[in-house]
């Protein structure tokens, strides 16, 4: 296991990732962490991040520098690197010149464990304003850049090293030839972080956790709900309560997919509660976006919580929350995911309903969810599919919902779908949706006049959701999409393809 100590960096998911491609456990911890929690986890060798701050300030980031001496292998990224010259007695300065794109690592010692098997040229992606102007004793430079003197330096005999550019980046070409240097040459780790042996453990953590308990679960229809009920079901059987609630936003035939799926495929019952008219009910004349993601999130949690009263003995609520959301929410510098539109989530229900949170996921990014799901032979259109928002359709007609507008936005929207998939792009974009604008516009069908809506076509090619890019879909293919909806679908009679990115506008309308 690889502990990462968390200095605030914008990459330190990525030195997550990149640890765990290698197939090493790894877990991001703030600075905060105690040296009796560090040795607690054991860990095999322990990455400092980068981080925005520097160690010439006086409120900057810092960790027990006791970690130093456990024995235990360290690798100092950017600030990272930093901290530890400063922390070992050397010393830290504002650079002369700031240094920020590529660069040409020279100089290199050969010898160093960190560089063994490095072909030349050695670009690497730099990005720091401070320098190290002194290194501690017992350490030497083992690699420079033009601007930088000491661009890597370590102290063989303590097994510490540091180096001023990031590895964990794509700038930087041979970062995970680096990486894995440290993990398996320096630190000895084993390829051992399969999903194969996380379900052995999460199943033996679940059942230990829950003991003789009752598990409810919501459904949401996405792959991470999912793969928590299957990992859950594995573990508790039918001590485990799905429960799904219709909000009456979902795409077509969702509902039916989703029943179909549990009941045939995965054999796991789940409780369907059908409150599609109490969410229309509650949103019918408001056209606020924010009160529209209110309402719909107070409606879903009361409905949530009527049905597992419903289920004696329960004492766990399961989530299927990921390793991002928990980082976030514990990192001390805030995440990147300000809140511009409030996403709903169970809030205060395990607090009402005492009951205990079981998160069998949180500790894997999608990605890795994604492989988990495979192992546990959920179906290939299952995993695949792209992210749908809590609210659903609620936020993607546009002003007040009403039933037929849903019904209307349902029909373009599937025809949209079936086009993307069979132009084979389901897969390579982020997501791709259908918005309707209940603004009338006029058109010509036959020799009659029209009068109807605008549907939009969004359809955004991104990593993470937090930037985004219109896709640039094929003209023909916008055009048979549009050709199919205007002929196939009464109500509307014109559709426009959204060409804005992300910053500054967002993937969902509303
Ligand atoms: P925006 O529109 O903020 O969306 O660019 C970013 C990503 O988040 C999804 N999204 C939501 N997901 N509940 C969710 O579970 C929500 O309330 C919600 N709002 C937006 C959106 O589809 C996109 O993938």
């Amino acid at each position: 296991m690889i502990l990462i100590i968390d200095f605030g960096s914008q990459y330190n998911q990525l030195i997550a990732r990149r640890v765990r491609e290698q197939q090493v456990f790894c877990r991001i911890e703030p600075p905060s962490i105690s040296l009796e929690a560090v040795r607690g986890l054991a860990p095999e060798g322990i990455i400092l991040s980068g981080g925005p701050a520097s160690v010439t300030e006086e409120k900057s980031p810092r960790c027990d520098p006791g970690i130093f001496e456990l024995g235990v292998p360290v690798l100092g990224i950017c600030y990272g690197m930093q901290f530890m010259v400063d922390a070992l007695g050397g010393r830290v300065a504002a650079a002369r010149k700031r240094e920020y794109g590529f660069a040409e690592l020279t100089r290199i010692d050969s010898a160093d464990p960190l560089f063994r098997g490095l072909k030349a040229p050695r670009t690497c992606w730099m990005s720091h304003g401070d320098s190290i102007a002194r290194l501690p004793s017992g350490f030497r430079i083992t690699a420079a850049t033009a601007n930088t003197p000491v661009a890597a330096a370590a102290d063989r005999k303590r097994r510490l090293f540091g180096v001023q550019f990031h590895p964990e980046v794509a700038h930087t070409p041979q970062g995970r030839i680096i990486l894995r240097n440290f993990l398996f040459g320096v630190c000895g780790c084993r390829r051992s972080w399969t999903m194969k042996s996380f379900i052995r453990q999460a199943v033996d953590e679940i059942r230990r956790t829950a003991g003789e308990g009752r598990v409810i679960l919501g459904l949401s229809g996405g792959v991470d709900s999912t793969v928590t009920a299957v990992l859950l079901h594995r573990a508790l059987g039918n001590r485990l309560t799905c429960i799904f609630v219709d909000n009456g936003l979902l795409r077509e035939g969702e509902a039916d997919r989703l029943k179909e799926l549990f009941a045939r495929h995965l054999h796991i019952r789940v409780r369907f509660v059908n409150a599609a008219r109490r969410f229309l009910k509650a949103l019918s004349g408001v056209s606020d976006p924010e009160r529209k993601r209110k309402i719909i999130g107070r409606v879903f949690l009361e409905v949530f919580e009527a049905e597992a009263r419903r289920i004696r003995g329960v004492e766990f609520l399961a989530q299927g929350t990921l390793y991002p959301d928990v980082i976030e929410s514990m990192s001390a510098y805030g995440g990147p995911s300000s809140v511009i539109k409030s996403h709903h989530n169970v809030g205060g229900l395990p607090r009402r309903m005492r009951l205990k949170l079981i998160e069998p996921l949180r500790h894997l990014f999608k990605d890795e969810v994604r492989r988990l799901g495979r192992e546990l032979g959920l179906p290939a259109e299952l995993i695949w599919r792209q992210p749908f928002p809590g609210p659903g359709l609620g936020i993607r007609v546009i002003g007040e919902i009403t039933a037929r507008r849903l019904q209307i936005l349902r029909a373009v929207d599937r025809i949209l779908l079936e086009e993307i998939k069979a132009a084979g792009w389901y897969r390579r974009l982020w997501q791709a949706f259908a918005v309707l604008l209940p603004v009338k516009t006029v058109g010509v069908m036959g020799d009659a006049r029209t009068y109807e809506y605008i549907a939009a076509i969004r359809a955004v090619t991104s990593r993470d959701a937090m930037t985004a890019d219109w896709a640039r879909l094929p003209q023909a293919f916008l055009a048979r999409v549009s050709n199919r909806i205007i002929n196939e679908v009464s109500g509307v009679n014109r559709v426009v393809y959204d060409i804005s990115s992300k910053p500054p506008s967002t993937i969902e309308w509303e």
